[in-house]
């Protein structure tokens, strides 16, 4: 495992076929218990807006909200890549917005890079951000952001001429400098077959196994949400250790067992 991990390392992992692992942080805490645990990657997603913050999409989210949790996962880092979320309307707009967000964020978080959502239409977005010296990640298949578009969070590009076009977009993406691609809910061969045609990693979620690495969403690994997409098991169940924990409290209340006498 490397001290600091560092954008140059993604292309080191790939071509040794070491696979990366990212996870989501939104705080302090949740990025010191992931570097703990050897998570290369954390990547602050605009999924907080469901996991955190209660809301029905991640359309909701803002800069200031990214930038509120994201200075918190940087200052609980001491060795991952942080990699944060342009929300919904900071960067669709022109390449100079996205430049004007992703600079906002590097500056009041201390963050490492952006991560932006779509294929054709955001590729001179990647490269004007990528000729400015940002580091970014791009991000294909199911994009939670256009779901007013796409309707509901199913799997994406599943027939010829989708799937075609999202192998195009990864490789327009990946010429114009972005230094990784996320790949969201899209069949796992079409996947493969990416990871396999560009020289950046892959980092799948609901991707399969042909992908350079792997990322899942904090709540959804730990067991804290209250459903898991399919695509993302849970490896504990800490909702209900933590319902019966605080149970386990108000009954010592309720008791007169707590506070202890001393
Ligand atoms: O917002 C997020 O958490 C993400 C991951 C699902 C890749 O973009």
């Amino acid at each position: 495992m490397v001290k600091h991990f560092t954008a140059a390392n993604l292309r080191q992992c790939k071509e040794a076929g070491e696979k990366l692992c990212w996870l989501t942080a939104y705080d302090a805490p949740s990025a010191q218990i992931a570097e703990a645990a050897g998570v290369d990657v954390l990547l602050v997603g605009d999924s907080l807006g469901m996991t955190l913050l209660g809301f029905d999409s991640t359309i909701h989210v803002t800069l200031e909200m990214m930038a509120h949790h994201a200075a918190a996962v940087v200052r609980g880092r001491q060795r991952a890549w942080v990699v944060v979320d342009l929300p919904f309307g900071s960067y669709q707009g022109s390449p100079e917005q996205a430049f004007a967000s992703a600079v906002t964020l590097l500056q009041q978080t201390g963050c490492d890079a952006v991560k932006l959502e779509g294929g054709a239409a955001m590729v001179e977005t990647v490269r004007f951000l990528s000729a400015r010296g940002l580091a970014v990640v791009a991000h294909l298949g199911l994009l939670p952001q256009s779901i007013k578009q796409l309707g509901d969070y199913r799997r994406q590009a599943t027939d010829g001429a989708t799937a075609t076009r999202l192998l195009d977009d990864a490789e327009a993406l990946a010429g114009a400098g972005a230094l990784a691609l996320v790949l969201e809910s899209i069949p796992h061969d079409l996947a493969a077959a990416v990871t396999a045609r560009i020289a950046i990693p892959t980092i799948g979620i609901g991707a399969g196994t042909g992908c350079d690495g792997q990322v899942l969403v904090w709540h959804d690994l730990l067991g804290l949400s209250l459903r898991n997409p399919p695509f993302a098991p849970q490896f504990s169940d800490l909702r209900s250790q933590a319902e019966a924990a605080i149970g386990r409290w108000c009954g010592a209340v309720r008791q007169g067992e707590f506070p202890p006498v001393s």
